[in-house]
């Protein structure tokens, strides 16, 4: 796989004239037209500013949320462009479109150590299409963006976040363009590696997250190998029922239960469960809460985060560990009555002494948002889903195609 490094290989100045179309995650949550956690668009600029010292002008290809493949403005990179530029310390010309004839006419126009943001690429339907054809097609145009081989034109991939998907901006561009990985994508992937194989031990891995459905495949790959799995969030409960406990109005998948049921009688000895939880009558910031033991949870309450007892298991089982992991809050963190379990947890992860990777989504959301000190932790990842795959073993498609000479 090719890197940053051999795409810059004669220092400053060394990709004047050139067009590169950089492929990174600025996927982030906005509220009020303003961007409020700005981690990934952190963490895409320090290739963006390899790039525009080295003299490149810059493409900068992303997506936001999953509109329907045609523009919606709710899902307009505006706000991101703004954000990136300053952080960027440097001016972001912003494209209405992505690949349409104004787009054709900025591109050209950009100079040396100039940054382009395109529009949402998921606005274009060829994006996520599954049509090969189709996807290809849009790959084609975003292509022609850099002038092609022929001109100079690259691709460097940075979007962590995003090389599970086997999308036209992700994966079939890398097929025209002399491809390169961007060190977002080198450095997630390094740590992650650390993961798999042979981690130091102990290795403990914290999930939570509303379903076990979605974690399933992580479990099953994880179970093997780990020394501790720590289960909170939603899905706890299906956890919990599978054990026999009544869960009251608890989140609950009971077509996971046997999956919960076969985790616990093959691996029971690993699986920490929460014994309290912090109920409450309805969902709301000003909830009135009380904290049961997890085997009690009465019908008309449901469980919305980990009890103090579980904090303190998880923390003693996590003190000492020279690996952990961690994907999922263990409440719904965003309401004040409901943060602690994931703060608590989040600490412990932080202070266990080892490699503490955070895995994406909404625990690296939780982490920011709860205040806590992200350099307390040894990695936090960009990529929910990209991450829990590469973790399940599965072939990143946005990885596996930068493979390709
Ligand atoms: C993410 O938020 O995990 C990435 O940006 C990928 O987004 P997606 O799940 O909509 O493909």
């Amino acid at each position: 796989m090719k890197t940053l490094d051999d795409l810059i290989k004669h220092g400053g100045g060394a990709l004047n004239g050139r067009r590169v179309l950089v492929r990174s995650d600025l996927n982030v949550p906005l509220s009020d037209g303003g961007v409020t956690d700005d981690g990934r668009i952190r963490a895409s600029l320090p290739v963006l500013t390899r790039l525009v010292e080295a003299g490149a002008r810059v493409i900068v290809a992303a997506h936001l949320g999953r509109p329907k493949g045609a523009p919606d403005p709710a899902y307009s990179l505006s706000p991101v462009a703004d954000r990136l530029a300053q952080l960027l310390g440097r001016p972001v010309d912003f494209a209405l479109d992505t690949v349409g004839e104004s787009e054709r006419l900025l591109a050209t126009e950009l100079k040396d150590g100039e940054v382009l943001l395109l529009e949402n690429v998921r606005f274009n339907a060829g994006e996520t299409s599954k049509d090969d054809a189709e996807r290809h097609e849009f790959a084609r145009c975003l292509g022609f963006l850099t002038g092609g081989e022929d001109e100079g034109g690259a691709f460097v991939e940075d979007a962590f976040g995003a090389v599970h998907r086997k999308h036209a901006s992700v994966y079939d561009i890398a097929k025209l363009l002399p491809h390169y990985v961007g060190d977002l994508v080198r450095d997630e992937l390094a740590v992650l590696t650390r993961l798999t194989g042979e981690p130091e031990r102990p290795y403990v891995v914290v999930l939570g997250g509303s379903k076990v459905s979605d974690k399933l495949a992580v479990i099953e790959s994880l179970l093997p190998t780990v020394d501790r799995l720590l289960v909170g969030g939603g899905m706890c409960f299906t956890f919990l029922a599978a054990q026999g406990h009544e869960v009251g109005d608890s989140l609950l998948e009971p077509d996971q239960i046997e999956n919960c049921k076969r985790f616990l009688d093959e691996a029971g000895d690993k699986i920490v469960l929460p014994t309290d939880i912090v109920v409450a009558r309805e969902l709301s910031a000003d909830a009135s809460t009380q904290t049961i033991p997890a085997a009690e949870i009465p019908a008309g309450t449901k469980g919305l985060d980990i009890g103090p007892e579980s904090v303190a298991a998880f923390a003693a089982a996590l003190a000492g560990a020279q690996t952990v992991f961690w994907n999922g809050p263990m409440g719904v963190f965003e309401l004040a009555p409901f943060a602690a379990g994931t703060k608590g947890v989040a600490e412990a992860v932080a202070a266990s002494g080892g490699l503490s990777v955070v895995g994406g989504g909404d625990s690296a959301a939780a982490v920011r948002a709860l205040g806590l000190d992200v350099n307390a932790f040894g990695h936090i990842s960009t990529g929910g889903g990209a991450s829990l795959e590469f973790l399940e073993g599965k072939e990143l498609p946005g990885v596996a195609v930068l493979e390709e000479v």
